[in-house]
């Protein structure tokens, strides 16, 4: 396969929303766990909005049981929208981002098998094109977005590329982990991928953090992909077999990363970007000083 094939123009992007969220339980039984607001949006849509400012005109959401709400957010709400037109305000600006229509496609992941299993459930309508891959309960902060600072990237490498970010060695093994090769400013050749290992046979302390573009391959790879850690279909291992065999490159976000999937992530979001905010950052922290006493 020649060069020019792993250059092709990043449009679409899969958002795996199918996963039983339990380390937020008891709130995720009922609530998908994309749906939790940090301040006022929730997760889904700060992650839908990266996607657009990347220039992404495909949204492919991997659903699974009780999370249809996810995609209803997204659709026009007639009932709202004459309710506050009939009292003379508007719903525009406090209105999720529109996608396109016919440009939300769901797919169903019928068991949560893991993340690998939930992108290959998307292979019919990613095709033959690369494509991003947005883990919604990682919210990435920073302007330009995560996923625009990627696509800048690819422009100059092409290829498969990951998101990585570094942490304390003691905390590798809860994460997918890069073993790194040469570095140039913010990208970093990938020599290796591990899923979850031993602190003692981590090749790194980058993790890899919730964003990806990666080549079509990929998905003939999972397609035979067997368990991995925690008994999972692991996007890590199929990831891993491209190295060698296609250009593979990590990305270190100049921004912030909050793991929204665990509850003191959640919290830490919450208050970051509340206190950031213009319309009530001063009083959200007189309001934490007081407490804090
Ligand atoms: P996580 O492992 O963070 O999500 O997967 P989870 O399994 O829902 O959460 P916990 O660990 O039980 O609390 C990262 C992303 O991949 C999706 C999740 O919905 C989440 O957005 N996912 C995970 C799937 O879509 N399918 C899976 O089989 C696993």
């Amino acid at each position: 396969m020649s060069d020019s094939n792993f250059r092709k123009p990043v449009r679409k992007a899969v958002f795996p929303v199918a996963g039983l969220g339990t380390r937020f339980l008891p709130a995720t039984k009922a609530i998908p766990k994309e749906l939790l607001p940090v301040v006022d949006r929730p997760l889904i849509q700060y992650a839908v909005d990266e996607a657009r400012e990347a220039g992404i005109e495909e949204f492919i959401f991997v659903t699974g049981r009780g999370k249809t709400a996810i995609v209803e957010h997204f659709d026009t709400a007639y009932e709202l929208e004459a309710t506050m037109t009939g009292r003379g305000k508007s719903l525009a600006p406090l209105d999720p981002t529109r996608i396109e229509p016919g440009n939300l496609v769901t797919v169903r992941q019928q068991v949560p098998m893991g993340l690998g299993h939930a992108v290959w459930c998307a292979r019919a309508v990613t095709g033959d094109e690369p494509f991003a891959i947005f883990l919604p309960d990682e919210l990435m902060y920073g302007s330009p977005g995560c996923m625009a600072q990627m696509i800048e990237a690819y422009n100059e490498v092409g290829g498969n590329l990951v998101s990585v970010l570094e942490v304390p060695m003691e905390e590798v093994s809860s994460y997918g982990v890069i073993a790194p090769g040469e570095s140039k400013g913010n990208l970093t050749e990938v020599k290796g991928l591990v899923e979850k290992p031993k602190v003692d046979e981590a090749p790194s302390n980058k993790i890899v953090s919730g964003r990806y573009i990666l080549q079509p391959e990929v998905m003939d790879l999972l397609a035979s992909q067997g368990k991995g850690a925690g008994g999972e279909i692991q996007l890590t291992d199929s990831m891993a077999k491209l190295i060698d065999k296609q250009p593979f490159h990590a990305v270190t976000f100049n921004g912030r990363r909050f793991d929204c999937g665990s509850k003191i992530g959640f919290v830490e979001a919450t208050l970051a970007l509340a206190l950031d905010r213009e319309d009530m950052g001063a009083e959200v922290r007189e309001m934490a000083k007081k407490m804090l006493g």
